[in-house]
């Protein structure tokens, strides 16, 4: 069994854990990423729908050092984004190690380090490392989140999370019911019905909705104005672009948008077009599932309908409580950080987490440069050797020639 003795360890390459090793190796403090699957951005690349954009801004979702090219569309297709992330990793000369899940992670009181034990997926080999920081950057959306259901077990149609739908080829004359009116769920019901499939969906309660448009111009007014302010105007252009849609089932929270995502983390959705397919009567809303016998789906308004297939657009959870067995130096008992923002990425005893806010591609980068520098200090005044090579330094100039990387 290898041990390996690394000052940083982080675990998970996606966006988080990237942006993190960034930041380190800007500073010169050595670090390896751990990742589970045999690619990083796994999440964009394998567990994300054929026609997914980011849904923010560029300006809002580009990882630290490195902005985006200036050719790049407003809103960033998932190939071009993935092909942001390669270049990031070769920019930064992150170092990673695929087929490494991570099993366990526990704080070794005696030499004040953590000890992470780690299955090699390939080889089926246990390895060790020893690190005195430890950064947990496996993911808010590690695993689907399917609700319970009453009778969804005898369910004789099928069922899935959203993270396995890919697009509706095979859905074409199906009736599909789409459970969930968060981001996702509104864009594969709107996917669906392009794919030609009888498309339904559960809206369980009030929803604010808004073109990618509206919602950028919301977010880059919120730096001059408040946010009641910015609150109101989005709530008219949403009225005056959609009308009441009551009648359909869509209720707009009492709430603003702004003000409901820093209370609760609930993001306001963003419209691609299924709004219009409710109109067009395309898309069906009904209310919460109530019981499933067989085939047949019956609401909690006494309506029923005969589906074929679900997929549940309902959410992740984080799966770090399944690994990390010191959590509670960081995280509460649903694996979410425990300190509320903007003081939620510092545990004790060294232990970190990247892209646990709820705040999207901003949130990471905003941890990430927190988490190095903290780590720096810390590094600094312990007198723990760094990083002798200036490598990271002269690499991270690179960045600027992403142009020049994108069209090679
Ligand atoms: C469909 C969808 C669309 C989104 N669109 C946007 C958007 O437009 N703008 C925005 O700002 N945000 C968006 N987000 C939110 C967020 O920015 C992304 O989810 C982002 O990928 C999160 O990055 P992350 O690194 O925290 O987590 P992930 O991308 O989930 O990466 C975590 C990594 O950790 C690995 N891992 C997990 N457990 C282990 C383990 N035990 N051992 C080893 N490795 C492990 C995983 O394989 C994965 O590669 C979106 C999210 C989803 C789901
Ligand atoms: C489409 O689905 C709805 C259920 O929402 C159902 O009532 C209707 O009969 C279906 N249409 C066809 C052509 O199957
Ligand atoms: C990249 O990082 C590795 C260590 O992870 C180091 O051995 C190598 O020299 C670095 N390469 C460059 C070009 O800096």
């Amino acid at each position: 069994m290898g041990v390996d003795d690394v000052l940083v360890v982080i675990v998970g390459a996606g966006p988080a854990g990237l942006a993190t090793a960034a930041c380190l190796n800007k500073l010169s403090i050595p670090n390896v990423v751990l990742e589970r699957d045999d690619c990083h951005g796994s999440l964009w690349r394998k567990r994300a729908y054929d026609r997914l954009k980011l849904h923010l801004g560029k300006d809002f979702c580009n990882l630290p050092h490195m902005p985006f090219p200036s050719d790049f569309p407003t809103f960033v297709p998932r190939v071009s984004f993935l092909r942001y992330l390669d270049c990031y990793v070769t920019s930064f000369n992150i170092s990673i190690r695929y087929n490494r899940n991570v099993e366990s992670a526990s704080f070794d009181e005696s030499d004040g380090k953590w000890r992470v034990v780690v299955k090699d997926t390939e080889s089926n080999a246990d390895e060790v490392y020893l690190s005195d920081y430890l950064v947990v950057a496996s993911g808010e959306n590690s695993e689907g989140y399917i609700p319970y259901v009453h009778g969804l077990k005898g369910f004789q149609g099928e069922y899935m999370h959203c993270n396995q739908y890919i697009n509706g080829r095979d859905m074409y004359g199906k009736n599909v019911l789409v459970v969930g009116s968060g981001n996702s769920g509104m864009e594969i019901a709107y996917d669906l019905t392009n794919w030609g499939a009888n498309t339904s969906m559960v809206v369980r309660g009030p929803v604010h909705y808004f073109t990618k448009e509206m919602v950028y111009v919301g977010m880059s007014l919120l730096k001059y104005f408040d946010l009641q302010k910015v609150d109101k105007l989005m709530w008219l252009m949403s009225k005056l672009k959609y009308g009441d849609m009551s009648g359909y089932g869509l209720v707009r929270p009492k709430e603003g948008p702004f003000t409901l995502k820093i209370k609760g983390g609930t993001t306001p959705t963003i419209d691609v077009g299924c709004i219009r397919k409710i109109k067009k009567g395309l898309v069906k809303v009904y209310p919460t599932i109530s019981s499933i016998v067989g085939k047949t789906i019956e609401f909690e308004d006494g309506r029923n309908g005969e589906f074929d297939i679900i997929i549940f657009a309902t959410g992740y959870r984080s799966t770090v409580l399944k690994w990390l067995k010191d959590y509670r130096l960081l995280f509460n008992e649903h694996g979410m950080p425990k300190p509320d923002y903007p003081n939620h990425w510092k545990g004790e005893k060294g232990i970190y987490c990247a892209g646990f806010s709820r705040r999207g591609l901003e949130g990471i980068s905003f941890d990430a440069k927190r988490i190095a520098d903290d780590i720096s200090l810390a590094v600094k005044a312990r007198k723990i050797p760094g990083g002798k090579s200036s490598h990271a330094c002269t690499l991270a100039s690179n960045s600027w020639r992403m142009n020049e990387l994108f069209c090679s």
